[in-house]
């Protein structure tokens, strides 16, 4: 039987916390397709206000991360998108925001996007996690036509499989996966009592241009540009399910898309783990000279691995293309070009 697929042009689609690093591609990506797409986004939190605040004076990073931020919010002006400045936390304003605008799909990232940073500062994760997830889903009841939610893998803590599916127990290890477990059952809980119809997205390890969110693949990239060092947590055999943004944005497309998505929760990633070691060995492939350390791992970053797309795939047709030694070429390339003289590269710091 054919389904037929809701189509992306004209469909009014505002993603709140959408100047981030998912966001920002996804609104770039759906725009292309001819959606009307908005953002609200407070711009506080590991975004602009964050590097060029006077506490962010001492931040090596401070330079590089404006910078990037600058140029996803200069695309973002070009594609003509609108970028609301608003705290999702406060809800009435939130409110107003949203009925100026109707949106028929609401996608919900905003977010402390950082299990270390979860973990030492509960009480403001609390806030721009749950609090801008309770607001949003109170402003959609009756209104809104589908909700979508960033989860995370940190849902399932350590994977007691090699690969994990949907069903595997959720058992979070600190705040960040906790608070998305919690997240998750509100979603749910909204669908069950207001007939909200949702879908649950949990990705893992995404990296690709313009992130300033310091995980793993992009802090050896910076250390490698800065002739640094690339310090690896452990013995480097750890494995993640790296997924390249496109991969990503290219998935909540098709479940905006695809009506089988609705009220499901699916794992979204490449589908395939790899070690650390086999992402280093790619970076030194354009960075012969980047010297290896080993240091000792966090504790509370649990072990992860692959997570299964099967049921992504075999309910709405999900097809990644881009592993590792496809994704990360592209990647570097972006920061190559970021400032092709290198003088700028020379100018500032980084942090290793
Ligand atoms: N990047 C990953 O690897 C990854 C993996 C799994 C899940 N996720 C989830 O996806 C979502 C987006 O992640 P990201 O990587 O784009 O993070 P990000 O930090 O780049 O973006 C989050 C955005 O939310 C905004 N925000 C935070 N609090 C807000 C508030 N109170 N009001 C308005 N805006 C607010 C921030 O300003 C920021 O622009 C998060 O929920 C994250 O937990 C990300």
């Amino acid at each position: 039987m054919t389904v037929e697929l809701i189509p992306l042009k004209d469909r009014r689609i505002v993603i709140i916390g959408g100047a981030g690093f998912i966001g920002h591609n996804l609104a770039l990506a759906l725009k292309s397709k001819g959606a009307q797409v908005e953002i609200i986004d407070g711009l506080q939190v590991n975004n602009l206000l964050a590097y060029t605040s006077a506490d962010a004076a001492d931040n090596p990073n401070r330079d590089l991360y404006v910078k990037v931020i600058n140029q996803r919010l200069e695309l973002l002006r070009e594609a003509g998108i609108p970028l609301h400045v608003q705290d999702a936390r406060d809800y009435h304003a939130l409110s107003r925001v949203l009925s100026q605008i109707n949106p028929q799909v609401i996608i919900h990232l905003a977010a402390i996007s950082h299990a270390g940073k979860s973990n030492k500062d509960p009480y403001s994760t609390f806030d721009h996690s749950l609090r801008t997830l309770e607001n949003a889903l109170d402003n959609s009841r009756k209104k809104v036509e589908h909700f979508i939610y960033l989860s995370s893998s940190m849902v399932y803590g350590n994977f007691l499989t090699e690969e994990v599916e949907e069903t595997h127990p959720l058992d979070p290890i600190g705040i960040y996966g906790a608070l998305k477990v919690a997240g998750e059952k509100m979603v749910i809980a909204y669908q069950q009592v207001f007939d909200l119809p949702y879908t649950i997205i949990r990705p893992s390890a995404l990296y690709g241009p313009r992130c300033v969110s310091r995980r793993v693949g992009q802090i050896f990239i910076e250390s490698a540009m800065k002739g640094g060092v690339l310090k690896i947590d452990g013995d480097g055999g750890e494995k993640l399910d790296f997924t390249y943004i496109e991969d990503l944005t290219n998935g909540i497309e098709r479940v905006i898309q695809h009506p089988n998505s609705r009220n499901q929760i699916f794992n979204m990633t490449y589908g395939k783990s790899r070690s650390i070691n086999d992402l280093v060995g790619i970076i030194k492939e354009h960075f012969p000279e980047a010297p290896v350390e080993f240091v000792q791992r966090d504790n509370l970053m649990p072990f992860r691995g692959t997570l299964s797309v099967k049921k992504l795939d075999d309910l709405i047709g999900y097809k990644p293309t881009n592993p590792i030694d496809i994704g990360f070429p592209k990647y570097i390339k972006w920061y190559k070009e970021l400032d092709p003289s290198g003088k700028f590269w020379m100018d500032i710091k980084v942090s290793g």
